[in-house]
């Protein structure tokens, strides 16, 4: 066990802000990941916030604006527990790090990416209760977190378009896995969004404003862009850039790793996939040689929006060895890029190239 209760395996890459992710291979063990294994992203220390005292305000585009503690949230409103996966927008940066270097951003493997049964309050339907304003055309969120950028404490925040807020089933959550929050993860409440990317799942949840545009918080109109591969640090225009928001489809092989060396005969290949949206994964082909001829692996877990899907496949690896490959298709026939250098950013953000995995044979 380490600090914070995470798992002997967990991988710690900063303590300040703590942020770390498990092995790949043993999120795969489980459709909903336990607490222990759950990975973190911290952009500032993690608040203490006084449950007796907390308040969720809800202000801006609205009839009038509220204020609700924990209980009217828990009482004035159905509730509801819903499994969603978070990923993190930086998953899979190692292998854009292979491309050309990231400087200043954590280096997530595959393991950025996690379920959990939620409880909570549906957003809509504290939304419906404030009464919100045609005019409104964006949710947006703070949490009660400090994170300094450039000498300045620009907390952290993002908004999400009205129409994603009402038809994804995002959730103002007080509960994983069946016990309050923990510290770490957001208590007592956090936003869940299925289908977008971790960051507009804010922790620590102070506020929800309604407003005809997105958020122009730091983590909405600055980070959380994406670039050309051409553009840098010192080229970058701020302006300019791609707002993430839907998570795109991908795909990662979680068994065998990088460089394993496996025995002759055929070999299970094992991963997960993810779709962004309100779009499902539907397909996941795996090569087990450099993509030159695929076969169509089993998905072990149900579609669903907003879930990872789990999936297998039995491989031959040629003697001398091979690459595995994997790929996944969404509902709307988007697939993987087959080029990581095509989607390479100096963020590092949304890599959802085709996963691959040298294996040597026996
Ligand atoms: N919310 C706040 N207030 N502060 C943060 O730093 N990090 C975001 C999001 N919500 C963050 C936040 C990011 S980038 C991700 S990927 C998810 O939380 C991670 O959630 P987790 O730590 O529970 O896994």
């Amino acid at each position: 066990m380490q600090p914070h209760g995470k798992h002997s395996d967990y991988v710690v890459w900063q303590t300040e802000p703590y942020n770390g992710e498990p092995p790949a291979a043993l999120l795969r063990q489980s459709l909903v990941t336990p607490l222990d294994l759950f990975y973190t992203r911290n952009h500032g220390p993690v608040p203490e916030v006084d449950a007796a005292t907390y308040r969720l305000s809800i202000d801006g585009l609205v009839r009038a604006s509220r204020s609700l503690s924990l209980t009217d949230l828990r009482e004035g409103f159905p509730r509801v527990t819903q499994t969603t996966t978070l990923q993190c927008a930086g998953n899979r940066r190692t292998d854009l790090l292979a491309v050309a270097p990231i400087p200043g951003e954590v280096p997530w493997q595959d393991g950025a990416i996690s379920t959990a049964t939620w409880g909570g309050t549906l957003l809509r339907d504290v939304l419906a209760e404030a009464g919100v304003d045609p005019a409104a055309r964006h949710v947006a969120f703070m949490g009660l977190d400090h994170v300094e950028r450039h000498g300045h404490d620009v907390g952290f925040g993002g908004s999400i378009p009205l129409a994603a807020a009402l038809h994804l089933d995002a959730l103002l959550a007080f509960e994983m896995n069946g016990a309050p929050l923990t510290p770490l993860h957001g208590f007592p409440l956090r936003l869940v969004v299925p289908g977008y990317i971790g960051a507009r799942s804010v922790k620590w949840l102070a506020s929800l404003t309604l407003q005809p545009e997105p958020s122009t918080q730091y983590f909405q109109s600055h980070a959380y862009k994406v670039f050309p591969p051409h553009i840098g640090p010192q080229t970058v225009d701020w302006e300019q850039g791609l707002m993430l928001g839907e998570l795109s489809i991908t795909a990662a092989i979680t068994t065998p790793r990088d460089g394993a060396t496996v025995p002759v005969g055929p070999l299970r290949v094992e991963g997960y996939a993810m779709a962004g949206g309100s779009r499902t994964v539907e397909r996941v082909d795996v090569s087990s040689d450099g993509g030159a001829t695929w076969q169509v692996a089993r998905l072990t877990t149900p579609r669903q929006v907003g879930v990872w899907v789990f999936w297998e496949a039995d491989v031959d690896v040629p003697p001398g060895g091979g690459e595995i490959v994997a790929r996944a298709w969404d509902s709307a026939a988007n697939t993987q890029p087959e080029d990581i250098r095509a989607i390479w950013n100096f963020k590092g953000y949304m890599n959802n190239a085709w996963a691959r995995v040298n294996v040597h044979r026996l």
